[in-house]
């Protein structure tokens, strides 16, 4: 029967961690996968994260299953990061947390629910968006349209999308990114998200918020205003929150499901279906990452050595998206890619072409994907002039 099965190409994120590995160009950078990179171009464990392994493994004294919806305390820390510390949502007890392996466990966790409990409803994501959100609803059997995101020029497109929005069927569900939008890092303004609720609630839309990236935009609670905004103001709606990023923990799978429905029955009711479509996955979600999170944020001595480090990261690729602009300045291309200063979030979407993209792989070692997404955090004060020197040449 294999004998039918045609190879396909692997995945064109991921695959570029391999082609990076295999490149002997000492010069190469890697702005490819969507992790964070120090000075030195490493991935470092947080202290934070280091110390609450330490305790973990004094104090742990079980492996025994944490259930389908994942440890309690990680669901009673992870909601009032989302929501908020005060959050009326959390007072009502509309909102159901369920520890999920990754964000895309989480996403997987919500297309399932949709196809099964919401039959016929089709979902609506940006163009462009984080490419496997193009494959985990329809795998689910849900079909999948786009709404515009970015204009001709390389800008937000926020009209294009407002009245995309509008023609939306009633009741289908609409994928937003919460900040540092992935591939492109534009966001949308307080004034547009009060826009975007207006719409939403006017075709009375099913909202998905993907937040997988909390903290690197702006800060922690200015990067949930829109979430917050749309739980507040609206009876439903799902969110897709992650802590890979913020906590830098990739490999533990730590993510978590948010439901929010008009009230705590039609929660419960929600959230007895959610734990059936996680057992029918995977049963229960590995728990180390979320340990983790939970050991950091009930810690009174943790919590603010994790901050400021997640602080420290948002600060230095902030100031390297200004850096990098700076240092086009001499070959006049400071203009061209001013976005990449304005944009926020570990990506940019840059404007380069796929052939760009090629060149920059072929002549210069430097990895991005080829839609021409650069992941920030791989530019280093070290490297910035190599890079402008690249862009320059892949722009003659
Ligand atoms: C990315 O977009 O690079 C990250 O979210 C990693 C991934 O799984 O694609």
């Amino acid at each position: 029967m294999f004998e039918q099965i045609e190879r396909v190409p692997g995945d064109a994120i991921l695959g570029l961690i391999e082609a990076f590995k295999k490149d002997t160009n000492p010069q190469k950078v890697d702005l490819g996968v969507g992790v964070y990179r120090d000075s030195q171009g490493n991935t470092p464990i947080m202290r934070a994260v280091k110390e609450a392994e330490a305790r973990l493994l004094k104090n742990e004294t079980t492996k025994t299953y944490i259930g389908s919806h994942g440890a309690p305390a990680y669901g009673n820390v992870v909601l009032p990061m989302v929501l908020g510390e005060n959050s009326p949502v959390l007072d009502a007890g509309r909102a159901s947390a369920t520890q999920s392996p990754g964000g895309t466990g989480a996403l997987r966790l919500a297309a399932d629910f949709i196809a099964t409990q919401l039959p016929g409803k089709d979902i609506w994501v940006s163009d462009p968006t984080w490419p496997n959100h193009l494959g985990i609803f329809p795998a689910a059997g849900i079909k999948l349209h786009k709404y515009p995101y970015v204009d001709a020029d390389n800008r937000l497109d926020f009209d294009g999308m407002l009245s995309a929005l509008k023609q939306i069927p009633e009741g289908d569900v609409v994928l937003l990114h919460a900040c540092c939008h992935n591939p492109t890092g534009f966001d949308l303004s307080q004034d547009q998200w009060k826009q975007v609720l207006e719409v939403v609630r006017e075709r009375n839309l099913l909202p998905l918020v993907d937040f997988a990236y909390q903290g690197f935009g702006e800060g922690l609670d200015e990067d949930a205003y829109g979430v917050r905004l749309l739980a507040e103001s609206l009876d439903e709606m799902i969110i897709t929150s992650s802590c890979s990023k913020n906590f830098g923990i990739y490999c533990e799978r730590t993510g978590c499901l948010i439901m929010v429905a008009k009230d705590n029955e039609q929660m419960e009711n929600v959230r007895s279906q959610i734990a059936i479509v996680a057992r029918e996955n995977y049963s229960n979600p590995p728990a180390h990452g979320g340990s983790i999170v939970s050991e950091i944020l009930s810690s009174d001595d943790l919590i603010p050595v994790w901050r400021d480090e997640l602080t420290e990261m948002r600060d230095r690729i902030n100031t390297l998206r200004r850096d990098f602009v700076e240092a086009l300045k001499p070959y006049g291309l400071d203009q061209k890619y001013a976005c990449i200063a304005e944009q926020r979030g570990m990506f940019s979407y840059t404007g380069l072409t796929p052939e760009q993209v090629d060149r920059l792989r072929d002549e210069f070692g430097i990895y991005m994907v080829r839609s021409g997404r650069a992941n920030v955090a791989g530019f280093s004060h070290e490297n910035l002039p190599y890079l402008a020197k690249a862009f320059a040449a892949v722009n003659s």
